[in-house]
């Protein structure tokens, strides 16, 4: 039996794959069990930001298996420390909790926020006002807090205390925002939803009214952070900061590892024995995910970001100019999205057979996120195949 029938048969049928095995990855490129060579502009749904088996990346995870793996939560690891206080150096942090993935980490950014109002004896404060068409992961409080109904079905009674308004429309979360409402949490590019970037003012009124009603505003960037949108954080291009922040995806390029960050007021709401997971922060993800916050932060890795965010959503909407398919380009950084009349599964199949790797979410939106050393060239030639394609 070969890898692909084996899955079939021994792994849970959760997951709708494509029909390849890989079996190599260097940079931007995949290789399959024949040999055939990919480019990949899906970089594990925007997590190997950094390309596959960068060899820095490598010779940490290396150098940190050959000495300890994991020691558990019991005790201190350098690693561990050393990543926490870079995250805090730069962002608007003071405390880092690690997790294992995002939907962990955005478990630990509800139970903080709520358990911040229980401390302070406002025990009717729990409502977490959350985004339609927001992604937030798969436990149940983070498929609860997703504002997307097919990620809920089968699942139902769900956690209490979540209410979801429409993207953008500061009146609608106005009007939701009551007495009982603790946090406000949202993506500020959406990313399963569509590729779906907050309004800059949008953004900064929702900023303004959780300060005015006393309101923790948690910014779920474990898509759209650690440089995807040109700056390390998505939300440094908006100049709006939240007072907790979730990372997954990226921070490890492959390591699974998630953050939860937060202002030293916000994490008043833990104290010993709030909250633990077993793998958090091993020494083995965090000498990684150092080793990615001290490359991805650098200025001149953030411009070359930028500037191939720019390049590739300007031949992108050339293509929406020339093709009465496409009806939109969206997009932040080498975070970009294609929205097509219908069926993005014909793209991604076609893609594929052309030696590209997309995915297609929502249906009808191709969503493009290359590892962030993408060469131009790599660029030319996609834009190439999908225009004849389209
Ligand atoms: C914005 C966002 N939040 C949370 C998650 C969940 O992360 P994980 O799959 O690591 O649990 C994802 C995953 O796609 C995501 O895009």
């Amino acid at each position: 039996m070969d890898s692909i029938q084996k899955t079939d048969n021994f792994v849970f049928q959760t997951y709708l794959r494509q029909g390849k095995a890989f079996v190599k990855g260097e940079g931007s490129y995949l290789w399959d069990e024949e040999g055939k060579k990919y480019t990949d502009f899906l970089a594990g749904i925007a997590v190997c930001s950094l390309g596959h088996c960068h060899p820095k990346i490598t010779a940490a995870i290396i150098r940190q298996a050959s000495t300890l793996v994991h020691v558990s939560n019991l005790f201190y690891t350098l690693p561990q420390a050393d990543l926490a206080s870079k995250l805090c150096e730069k962002s608007f942090s003071d405390r880092v909790f690690f997790a294992n993935s995002g939907a962990e980490a955005n478990e630990a950014a509800i139970k903080l926020a709520r358990r911040y109002f229980q401390k302070k004896g406002e025990k009717n404060r729990y409502k977490i006002i959350t985004m339609l068409q927001s992604f937030h992961g798969r436990t149940m409080a983070t498929l609860t807090a997703t504002g997307q109904d097919k990620i809920k079905e089968g699942f139902y009674p769900l956690l209490e205390g979540f209410s979801y308004v429409p993207f953008n429309d500061i009146d609608a979360l106005k009007h939701e925002m009551d007495e009982t409402v603790c946090a406000v949490m949202l993506e500020p590019v959406q990313g399963e939803g569509g590729i779906i970037p907050a309004d800059p003012a949008y953004l900064k009124a929702v900023r303004d009214l959780c300060d005015q009603k006393g309101v923790l505003l948690i910014f779920d960037e474990i898509q759209c952070g650690m440089g995807r949108c040109g700056t390390l954080f998505a939300h440094q291009l908006y100049d709006v900061t939240p007072d907790i922040m979730t990372l997954a995806k990226a921070l490890g390029n492959g390591l699974p590892i998630g953050a939860m960050l937060a202002t030293a007021d916000a994490a008043q709401g833990f104290d010993f024995g709030s909250h633990a997971t077993t793998f958090g922060g091993t020494p083995l993800a965090t000498a990684a995910a150092l080793e990615v916050v001290t490359i991805i932060s650098e200025d001149s890795f953030l411009d070359q970001v930028r500037e191939k965010g720019r390049y590739f959503k300007e031949k992108l909407e050339a293509l929406n100019e020339k093709h009465s398919r496409v009806l939109a380009v969206r997009g932040k950084g080498l975070l970009l999205g294609l929205e097509v009349d219908k069926d993005a599964g014909f793209f991604v199949k076609a893609l594929m057979e052309k030696g590209f790797i997309i995915n297609g979410i929502q249906d009808k939106v191709l969503r493009f996120a290359p590892p962030l050393i993408i060469e131009k060239k790599e660029i030319d030639r996609l834009i190439s195949a999908l225009d004849s394609l389209l």
